[in-house]
């Protein structure tokens, strides 16, 4: 695995890969890997010729009040991880390679970045679309992999790709859970055995929404209302939005059609945790 930490040699690399025909796949993350960000890059191994993995944690994503610098980080496990899936390229830029002092530009996908998460992160939608577009510009992928956890994320880019003209196809691949439900996220490490438990309460609460549904119920009241109190009954759980929505808009939907995203973010303690499942009717 070869470790660039340079935009220009990056591109350089990437010219030369294609250049002798090879498909690029790429999967941006903020490290910290686990098994979610594993299933990305073991299905880009799989689909493509070479695999580019970046690794930044990317300051202009967190708002003031969110503490970039507690972002869990362990760069040298990473790289051991990643050369053992037989990743191709590393991509480990610093601050200042990514944001110049001078840095002027940002990319916003209006209407879409302040839906769900983006009302109590305002910010954070323009911060994570900019440093994707960087870094494609860089890489310029023939696919890049994201996961569904993150889904208004790969909502968001998808649109950001289309209306940008952008060449690369965005893949999304299925939320990894622990054996008990709880959706893996860098975040799970800062919560201690107490919130690990109460933190169950976000996927069971979208399991609840699959059981009402699947028992006829077709207003989206009735199931945010269901999950609330489910969340509700949990005291170390604080409800930021739980929201019933249409995949591409993200405006809540007046009833369960076809697919509808059931999404949510919940605070346990003081760590903020999302997840969300895909609900869907047969007509
Ligand atoms: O999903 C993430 O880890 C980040 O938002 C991403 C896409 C790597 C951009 O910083």
């Amino acid at each position: 695995m070869r470790i660039i930490t340079k935009t220009g040699e990056l591109h350089e690399a990437m010219r030369e890969e294609r250049s002798r025909g090879r498909r690029i796949g790429f999967v941006p993350t903020m490290g910290f890997l686990h098994e979610g960000h594993l299933s990305l890059v073991r299905e880009s191994v799989q689909q493509t010729d070479v695999t580019v993995v970046s690794i930044f944690v990317n300051p202009t994503q967190f708002g003031p009040r969110e503490n970039f610098n507690e972002y869990p980080r362990d760069t040298g496990r990473d790289t051991e991880i990643l050369k053992a899936e037989e990743v191709d390229y590393l991509f480990l830029p610093d601050r200042e390679e990514m944001y110049s002092k001078d840095y002027k530009t940002y990319v916003e996908v209006h209407s879409l970045q302040d839906k769900l998460c983006g009302r109590s992160r305002p910010d954070h939608f323009r911060g994570v679309c900019t440093v994707v577009l960087k870094l494609f510009n860089a890489v310029d992928p023939d696919i890049a992999f994201f996961g569904q956890k993150d889904a208004q994320q790969a909502i968001i880019l998808k649109r950001m790709v289309q209306d940008l003209n952008l060449g690369v196809k965005i893949e999304i691949l299925p939320i990894v859970r622990e054996e008990d439900g709880l959706a893996l996220s860098s975040r799970n490490t800062n919560l201690n055995p107490e919130e690990r438990r109460a933190a169950l309460v976000l996927s069971k609460s979208l399991e609840e929404a699959r059981r009402i549904v699947m028992n006829g119920e077709r207003d989206p009241e009735q199931i945010i209302g269901g999950m609330k109190e489910m969340i509700a009954a949990e005291p170390l759980a604080k409800i930021d939005y739980v929201e019933i929505v249409d995949m591409e808009n993200l405006v809540p939907v007046r009833k369960i059609e076809k697919e509808v995203l059931a999404a949510l973010a919940v605070f346990v303690g003081k760590v903020r945790l999302i997840d969300n499942t895909i609900l869907q009717v047969k007509e």
